[in-house]
């Protein structure tokens, strides 16, 4: 069964959402080694990787349908933050955002009654539960910090080790 120009065009959207959450994250990652918290600029440089993976994850499922991938133009990610607490609050509620656009995708291929894409989502959604823990966990650290440079160093010694 061929997949619909409704669906392929809302998953060419999502491959254009997830390229420009990796800009996000190397963003966060440039901002991060400019304060010297290499450990959580290589976090960063990770999420990066996982994005691009799921960017590439889509364009597979896409070509394996039969459909024409559109190779998007990417946002200007955001420069610098007040605080490493702001950088993962911010990427926390990014995944939060990312989530409810995996949700809508499931929503549409539920509508179309394209089983083969919500099968291929069904990976997504599965992810998308661990982005938002991992991010949400690191926020939890961070805010029990406090204003000690102590404990954001040994922090950002432990983001390191991802
Ligand atoms: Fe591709 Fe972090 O969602």
């Amino acid at each position: 069964m061929k997949i619909s120009k409704e669906m392929t065009a809302a998953i060419n959207d999502q491959i254009k959402a997830e390229y420009d959450s990796a800009y996000i994250y190397l963003g966060m990652s440039a901002w991060f080694e400019s304060e010297g918290l290499s450990g959580m600029a290589h976090w960063m440089r990770k999420q990066y990787g996982e994005e691009i993976e799921h960017t590439e994850k889509f364009i597979k499922y896409l070509y394996e349908r039969g459909a024409r991938v559109i190779i998007p133009g990417v946002d200007k990610p955001k420069e610098s933050y007040a605080s490493a607490l702001e950088v993962f609050q911010t990427a926390y509620k990014h995944e939060q955002y990312v989530t409810e656009r995996i949700y809508k995708l499931v929503d549409q291929a539920l509508a179309e009654k394209d089983y083969a894409t919500q099968s291929m989502l069904k990976w997504y959604v599965d992810e998308q539960v661990e982005e938002e823990s991992s991010a949400e966990a690191i926020v939890s650290k961070l805010e029990c910090l406090g204003d000690s440079k102590q404990a954001l160093y040994m922090l950002d010694k432990e983001l390191g080790g991802r």
